[in-house]
C-alpha cells in the first residue's frame, strides 16, 4: 500500500533538486552552447520516405566525425613538424577511435533495404559522398593525392582553394619520412623533397628504413610507435572503405552511383590503395 499522497504507479525516480538551473533567459544553455538549433534544423527531408531521415543523419554525423578527424590529423601533422612525437601519437590514436566509431554507421545503415532506398533515391539527384570535401581532405592529408578530385569543388572558390592547399602540402607520411631521415635513417632524397601534390611512390630506401626500425624496436622506440599509429589509421580506413563498399552492394547491387561512377566496382578499386605502402611491405620483408 502506498503512503498517503503517493501514487504507487509513479516510479521512485524523482531526481528534482532545488539547485537545478532553470532560468536561461540570460545564461547560456546546453542548446545555446552546442548551437543545437542549427544542427537539428539541418535535416531537410525532400521526400515522403520514412528512411530518408536515417540517410541524411548518417551522412551528417559522418561529416561531423570527419571534421574532428581533420582537426586531429592537422594537429598531429603540426606536432610531427615540431618534433613532438608523443603529442602526435595521442592525436593519431584518437583518429583511429573515431574511425572505429564511424564504421558502426554501416550497421545502422544496413537496416535500410534496397526497396527502402528506392523510395527516395531520385531525390538525391547527382549528389554523392564522392563530393565530400572533408573526406577528400582526409585522403589528401594521409597521402592519397589526386589533383583531378578537386574538380567537383571548382564551383566553390574557397573550398577548392582549401583543398588545393591540402593537396600541395606534405602528407602525414611525408612528414614521417622526414623524421626518419632526421633520426639518421637513409631515406632517398627523392622522397624528402618532391612535388607533394603528386601521389607517393614507394621506395626501397624507405622500406629498408622501416625494416631497420622493426628489427630493433628498443633502439627506435618512438619511430616504431609512429609506424604502428600510422598503420592503425590505415587499417581502420580500409575497414571503413570495405564496409562502405559492401553496404553499397547490399543496397544498390551493381547499379551506377549517383556521383556518376560504376558504383561498387569503383569503391572496390579504392581497397587497393595504400597510404603508407612500405609500412605494409616491410612485414613481408622482415
Ligand atoms: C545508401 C547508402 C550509400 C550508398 C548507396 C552509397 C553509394 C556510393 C557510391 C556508389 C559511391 C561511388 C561514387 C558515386 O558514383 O556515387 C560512393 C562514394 C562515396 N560515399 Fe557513399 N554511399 C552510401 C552511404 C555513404 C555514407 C553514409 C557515407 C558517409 C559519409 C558515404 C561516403 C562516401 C564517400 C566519402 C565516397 C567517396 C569514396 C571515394 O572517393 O573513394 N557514403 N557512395
Amino acid at each position: 500500500m502506498a503512503p498517503e499522497g503517493k501514487d504507487d504507479t509513479t516510479p521512485s525516480n524523482d531526481r528534482w533538486e532545488s539547485g537545478i538551473h532553470t532560468d536561461f533567459s540570460r545564461a547560456m544553455s546546453y542548446g545555446d552552447y552546442l548551437q543545437l538549433d542549427k544542427i537539428l534544423d539541418a535535416q531537410e527531408i525532400r521526400s515522403e520516405a520514412h528512411d530518408e531521415m536515417l540517410f541524411v543523419i548518417i551522412h551528417q554525423a559522418s561529416e561531423l566525425w570527419l571534421k574532428l578527424m581533420i582537426h586531429e590529423i592537422r594537429g598531429a601533422a603540426t606536432a610531427l613538424t615540431d618534433g613532438k612525437l608523443q603529442a602526435a601519437f595521442k592525436m593519431l590514436a584518437r583518429v583511429s577511435r573515431i574511425q572505429s566509431q564511424i564504421i558502426q554507421s554501416w550497421d545502422i545503415l544496413s537496416t535500410m533495404t534496397p526497396s527502402d532506398y528506392l523510395t527516395f533515391r531520385d531525390t538525391l539527384g547527382q549528389s554523392s559522398g564522392f563530393q565530400s570535401w572533408q573526406y577528400r581532405s582526409v585522403e589528401f592529408m594521409l597521402g592519397n593525392k589526386n589533383g583531378a578530385l578537386v574538380k567537383p569543388h571548382m564551383h566553390d572558390k574557397a573550398l577548392s582553394n582549401n583543398l588545393t592547399s591540402i593537396l600541395n602540402a606534405p602528407s602525414v607520411y611525408d612528414l614521417a619520412l622526414k623524421i626518419l631521415a632526421e633520426n639518421g635513417l637513409a631515406i632517398d632524397a627523392s622522397r624528402l623533397d618532391r612535388d607533394w601534390s603528386k601521389p607517393y611512390e614507394p621506395h626501397e630506401s624507405v622500406e629498408a628504413a622501416w625494416v631497420e626500425i622493426y628489427q630493433q624496436p628498443e633502439k627506435y622506440w618512438e619511430l616504431y610507435q609512429l609506424a604502428e599509429k600510422l598503420i592503425d589509421v590505415e587499417d581502420w580506413f580500409q575497414q571503413w572503405r570495405f564496409r562502405h563498399m559492401k553496404t553499397v552492394e547490399r543496397i544498390i547491387g551493381f547499379k551506377t552511383g549517383t556521383g556518376g561512377t560504376s558504383g561498387v566496382g569503383f569503391l572496390k578499386k579504392a581497397l587497393d590503395h595504400r597510404f603508407f605502402p612500405e609500412l605494409w611491405s616491410l612485414r613481408t620483408a622482415l
